[in-house]
């Protein structure tokens, strides 16, 4: 695929999930995903933020293949994600690879840093030789940044930053295209934190890789992120370029969670009281219990899409925003 230019203006879409719905089957009530739709660039880095269950892991998880959708269609590099074709997943995992939040429960602690790193080349690139694999692997390691000592080291017996620096290296083995990293630094230490999300920033820029990043964190993703894309209760309430959302956001949800990054200080042991209980509604706008700009047409139908040059929102009250 063609190098981006300095600018990141070659637009060309990787993935494209077109209205796609998902229930559990355990929970066919909530749709974990509803009628959602959004296209993702090739080269970029895609913020994908919103509150606890509105449903970003799903959305990763269909993505790779790990979930099955209900309707609508995903498509990886023009060809849709056919979920029951178990020789189609494993071509796409060869290109699109997920990192976990917790790399304590997503790595078993029994195995060694190399095998943990080689297991994906054993069963997505079966015709590397074991000389190739050994050369990939030192490659890898130069990429995370850890000294090939640590190869014989078992996952287990590393420092949290280290065995995330491992679960990178895991996702990149393959040379995959498309890394999804659901909340990758949210498990670790603050002083780790500054550290993986620069590896993931050099990484990216140095290996052409397109990402999806899921945060709750929009600091976190103003960092790292070209566009955000703001998630509610399965649905997108609005998705623009970084600027678009900190400066010009158009939905009362996103100004909500922009207004609480700064009560998140990280020096005062400050207690988060537990999750409010939240009503949402099906029909109509999922925020607007919690919309002071709300009225009764909230109520009834979701909103139509307003765009911007390429700033997307779901709103009817935006003209009304201070
Ligand atoms: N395996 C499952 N079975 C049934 N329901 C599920 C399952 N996984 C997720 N859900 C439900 O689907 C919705 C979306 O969950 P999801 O884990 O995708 O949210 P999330 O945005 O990743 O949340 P968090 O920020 O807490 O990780 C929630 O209502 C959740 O309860
Ligand atoms: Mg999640």
């Amino acid at each position: 695929m063609e190098k981006l230019d300095a600018l990141n203006t070659n637009r060309d879409v990787i993935l494209k999930i077109e209205n796609v719905d998902l229930t559990y089957d355990n929970n066919k009530d909530t749709k974990a995903l509803d009628d959602f739709s959004m296209e993702i660039y090739n080269g970029e880095i895609l913020g994908l933020v919103g509150e606890s269950g509105c449903g970003k892991t799903t959305l990763g998880r269909a993505v790779i293949g790990l979930e099955e959708i209900d309707s609508g269609k995903i498509s990886f590099m023009g060809n849709d994600i056919k979920y029951k074709d178990k020789k189609a997943i494993k071509k796409l995992r060869q290109n699109v690879q997920m990192i976990f939040q917790d790399p304590f429960l997503s790595l078993d602690p029994t195995m060694t840093v190399a095998n943990v790193i080689k297991e994906p080349l054993l069963y997505l690139r079966k015709e590397m030789k074991g000389k190739e694999r050994d050369l990939r692997l030192k490659e890898v390691m130069k990429h995370i940044n850890m000294d090939e000592k640590f190869l014989n080291r078992k996952s287990g017996n590393l420092s949290g930053g280290q065995r995330q620096r491992v679960g990178i290296g895991r996702a990149l083995a393959i040379e995959p295209k498309l890394i999804i990293c659901d909340e990758p630094v949210s498990a670790l230490d603050v002083s780790v934190q500054a550290s993986i999300l620069n590896l993931l920033k050099e990484l990216q820029k140095e290996l052409n890789l397109t990402m999806i990043f899921i945060s709750h964190d929009l600091s976190v993703v103003n960092y790292l992120a070209d566009r955000i894309c703001v998630m509610l209760k399965g649905k997108i309430c609005e998705i623009g370029n970084k600027k678009d959302i900190f400066e010009n956001s158009k939905h009362p949800y996103t100004r909500y969670l922009l207004e609480s990054i700064p009560k998140i200080n990280l020096d005062e042991e400050e207690v988060i009281e537990d999750v409010e209980e939240i009503e949402y509604f099906s029909i109509g706008c999922p925020f607007r219990s919690r919309c002071k700009y709300a009225t009764e047409i909230c109520k009834k139908d979701f909103p139509e899409k307003s765009e911007e040059d390429g700033h997307i929102w779901y709103c009817y009250n935006s003209d009304d925003m201070k």
